[in-house]
Parts: structure tokens; C-alpha cells; sequence
């Protein structure tokens, strides 16, 4: 069997892939402006499982992969057999048989690398509970774009340790900036994580302190997907932890604001925060299209990249 690569975790490609990722998504974003067409995967499938709802990641693939000049497959565990209990063993070796990537949206990390584990064409986490790499890389190309080089900066993440938590840790390390977590007790990321990343991931429970200093001060719903029955208790539980204006104020003068969306108003973020200059949401989200078009190209041209790594 092929040997593919895949991107589970942010850390399946080194600093300098990431780069030229990066790099590649910028030329794609320019050109994509002016009308430039690169079909580069035509004649390529892209299958999309999704487990959960989604409107920006299937968005972003689907018309990704056409822009490409290939064609992307929606898949619903409603209507496969994935949702009457056929083993994602079996179904990652009958679609290395028939498509040459594919994007999985589930609930368990260890499922995708399960499909991972048996596939022959590459698999992308289009988030799972416990990580999120595909809007990290999104989120980056936009920092990158509005305030430089990540390496040596810091970024201030406010509210629940959950998976895009864990992908910026992920990406403190990989990347070579700080990485403030500020959220109450009890909903700390993964303790693991904590203590592999001590030299780069930290955690201030105090959130005016936490964004001191910081390039970017960035949130994300108090209840993910599948957590919401927890929504009331978290509600209290983070009550302290909501990003306003002077949060930003009190961080670095370049600071920009980034939130992967949806973003609840009235929770993790006031009536306007979204609409402040120093947020880049919107940008953020369609960084989306353009950053994983580039590691799509990446994945599945290998060598034929048109980046130099
Ligand atoms: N940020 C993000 O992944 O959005 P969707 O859930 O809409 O795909
Ligand atoms: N943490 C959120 C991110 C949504 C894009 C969730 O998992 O629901």
C-alpha cells in the first residue's frame, strides 16, 4: 500500500511545509481575485464525510476542489454505510479504490486515524473533538497577512481548552510563538498537552492578563458541537471569560481579533466585538478556501507542488 500523507494534526507537516503551504495559499488567494484559474487536481475526487454540521469547512472544500478543476462528494453518515455501522477500516480501503482524498468531520479523533491508518490516499481532519488543523492553517495565513511572521509572537486564547485549543498548541510548537491559555478551572486542554508544550503553551486564569502583550487574542464557543446539554452549566462557567474591545485595548497595539466561527453573540464575545477593525473573522473564514486548496495541492501532488519546501 501507498504510503500518503495525511493532516490529522497540525504537527503532520513540519514548519517549513506549513510555509510553503502558506505560500502557495497566498498565490492562490491573489490569483483567485483576478480570475485566475489552477487546475491543478482536475480530474481529482474529494470525498467529505461529515458527521456534524458545517458551513464553512464544506463550503470551502467543495468549492476548493472545484476550483481546482475536481470534484468534491458529500457524504453523510445518514446516507452511507458508514451510519449502519460499516467499519471505517473497510470504507477507507474501498475509497483508496475510487477517489484520491478525502476530508472527515467526526466526533472521534481515533476514527479518523483509524480511516488514516488504512487509507492509501490522503485524509484531512476537518475537526474532530480534539483537534481542528484546518482553520489553525487558515488562522495563521490571516495573522501572517495582518500583523507578519508568527515566529516569536503571542497569541492569546480565551475560553474553553477544547480542539482548536489544542490545534494553537499544536502550532506554538510547530510554528515557534507563545501561546496564552486563559479559561476557568476544569476546562483546562488536555494536561498532556500542557506538559509537552511547557516551553511554549501556558496558562493565565486571569484574561486581562493573559492578552497583555498579545498579537492576537482569539476565542471560540463556550459548548461544542456534541457538549450541548452542558450549555447552561458553561454559560456560568465561563461567564468571566467574554472577549469585549477592551480586552484588545489591553493587548499589543497590533493586535488583531480572530474567532473561527459561529461565533454566539452574548457568550464568548459581545454584540461588537466582531465588527471592530482589529477583528478579522471574515478574512479569517475565507482563508479557509484558500489555505486548504494549497493543502489539498499539497497532499496530493507531493513532489509536483508548485511551492518549493
Ligand atoms: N470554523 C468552522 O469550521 O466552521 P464550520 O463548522 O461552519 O465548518
Ligand atoms: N469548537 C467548535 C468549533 C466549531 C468550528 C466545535 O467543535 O463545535
Amino acid at each position: 500500500m501507498n504510503s500518503p500523507r495525511h493532516f490529522l494534526r497540525f504537527n503532520d507537516l513540519s514548519k517549513s511545509e506549513i510555509q510553503a503551504v502558506l505560500r502557495r495559499a497566498d498565490t492562490l488567494k491573489r490569483e483567485q481575485k483576478t480570475g485566475v484559474r489552477h487546475p491543478t487536481l482536475a480530474g481529482k475526487t474529494l470525498g467529505m464525510v461529515f458527521e456534524k454540521s458545517s458551513t464553512r469547512t464544506r463550503v470551502s472544500f467543495e468549492a476548493g476542489i472545484f476550483q481546482l478543476g475536481g470534484t468534491g462528494l458529500f457524504l453523510s453518515p445518514r446516507d452511507t454505510q458508514l451510519g449502519r455501522g460499516e467499519p471505517v477500516e473497510d470504507t477507507a480501503r474501498v475509497f483508496s479504490e475510487m477517489i484520491d482524498l478525502v476530508m472527515i468531520r467526526a466526533y472521534d479523533h481515533a476514527m479518523v486515524e483509524r480511516f488514516a491508518q488504512f487509507s492509501s490516499i490522503p485524509v484531512i481532519n476537518a475537526l474532530t473533538d480534539d483537534h481542528h488543523p484546518c482553520q489553525i492553517l487558515a488562522d495563521i495565513q490571516c495573522f501572517e497577512e495582518h500583523v507578519g511572521p508568527i515566529e516569536g509572537k503571542t497569541v492569546a486564547w480565551i475560553g474553553d481548552g477544547n480542539n482548536m485549543a489544542a490545534s494553537w498548541m499544536d502550532a506554538a510548537r510547530v510554528m515557534g510563538f507563545q501561546l496564552v491559555l486563559s479559561g476557568p478551572e476544569g476546562y483546562d486542554p488536555d494536561p498532556a498537552l500542557l506538559e509537552a508544550y511547557s516551553d511554549c503553551c501556558r496558562i493565565e486564569r486571569d484574561p486581562m492578563l493573559a492578552v497583555q502583550g498579545a498579537h492576537c487574542v482569539t476565542t471560540d464557543v463556550w459548548a461544542s458541537m456534541g457538549q450541548e446539554e452542558e450549555q447552561k452549566i458553561r454559560e456560568k462557567a465561563f461567564a468571566d471569560y467574554q472577549v469585549t474591545e477592551a480586552m484588545l485595548d489591553a493587548a499589543h497595539p497590533d493586535v488583531i481579533f480572530l474567532h473561527c466561527l459561529p461565533a454566539h453573540r452574548g457568550e464568548e464575545v459581545n454584540e461588537t466585538i466582531l465588527d471592530d477593525p482589529r477583528s478579522k473573522v471574515f478574512d479569517e473564514a475565507g482563508n479557509r478556501l484558500h489555505a486548504q486548496k494549497a493543502l489539498m495541492e499539497f497532499l496530493v501532488l507531493g513532489e509536483r507542488f508548485p511551492e518549493a519546501v
